[in-house]
């Protein structure tokens, strides 16, 4: 309760926040914006205190809008052996990824530097604000954005919680609660032994950096009393 209402402020005021998912599912913890806060110093901070892969969230809603489709189902359908490149049974926390498409902002040179992820960001920030109001969304989101490129974009499931738990849906819900533009920046918390920190290390991590520390099972919670 407390550390929801915490989370929903501090997202308000651009803070980042903490989320560690679930003992029995990735048991990480990932630092996390909404992306509309994200400026070239946020890139910095996820890439040098978090150190995990930066990757921007959007709603299903929106991913339809722009007719992006999850990768597994394009790897599976356009590569050899897509169905074995796939295949997730072996992989004991999830049934499926959230990863889609990476892009660019195309007034970015490489893409890579803080300062061209966050334009990137920004930019992806005001067109999903804008969505509604394009005459042609597909068109019009190729004409700002190329593909491949340096921000790996997740789709958040429809509805949240109720297909997948994952970074993705918590912090998309918990961004949207906060009546942000539905989007979210984040990244894992790595630690300097090489192995994901553990919830001990991540919670030193919250007290250490005043940042708010909250677990997947007090979002869902919410989402459930809703
Ligand atoms: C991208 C990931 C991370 O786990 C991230 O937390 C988002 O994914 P998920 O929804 O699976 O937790 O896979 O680096
Ligand atoms: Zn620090
Ligand atoms: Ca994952
Ligand atoms: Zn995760």
């Amino acid at each position: 309760e407390l550390a929801f209402d915490q989370a929903i402020d501090d997202m308000k005021h651009g803070s980042p926040i903490l989320i560690f998912d679930d003992a029995k599912r990735e048991g990480e913890t990932d630092l996390i914006f909404a992306s509309q806060f994200v400026t070239s110093d946020s890139i910095k901070m996820l890439r040098k205190e978090a150190g995990g892969l930066i990757c921007t969230t959007i709603r299903k809603k929106e991913a339809d809008l722009i007719q992006l489709p999850y990768l597994e189902e394009i790897y599976e359908r356009f590569l050899p052996y897509g169905k074995k490149a796939t295949n997730t049974s072996d992989m004991g926390y999830d049934k499926h990824s959230s990863f889609t498409f990476t892009i660019n902002h195309r007034s970015t040179y490489t893409g890579i530097p803080d300062m061209d992820r966050q334009v990137t960001i920004s930019k992806l920030v005001e067109f999903i604000k804008n969505i509604e109001s394009k005459e042609d969304i597909v068109d019009e989101f190729y004409t700002e954005f190329r593909i491949p490129g340096h921000v790996h974009l997740l789709i958040a499931r429809e509805g949240y919680f109720g297909e997948r738990r994952g970074h993705t849906e918590l912090a998309t819900y918990l961004v949207e609660r906060a009546g942000l533009v539905p989007s979210a920046t984040l990244a894992e918390m790595l630690s300097d032994s090489g192995r994901a920190m553990t919830f001990e290390e991540a919670r030193n991590f919250a007290v250490e950096h005043n940042l708010t520390f909250i677990e997947g099972k007090e979002i869902i919670e919410k989402w459930t009393n809703d």
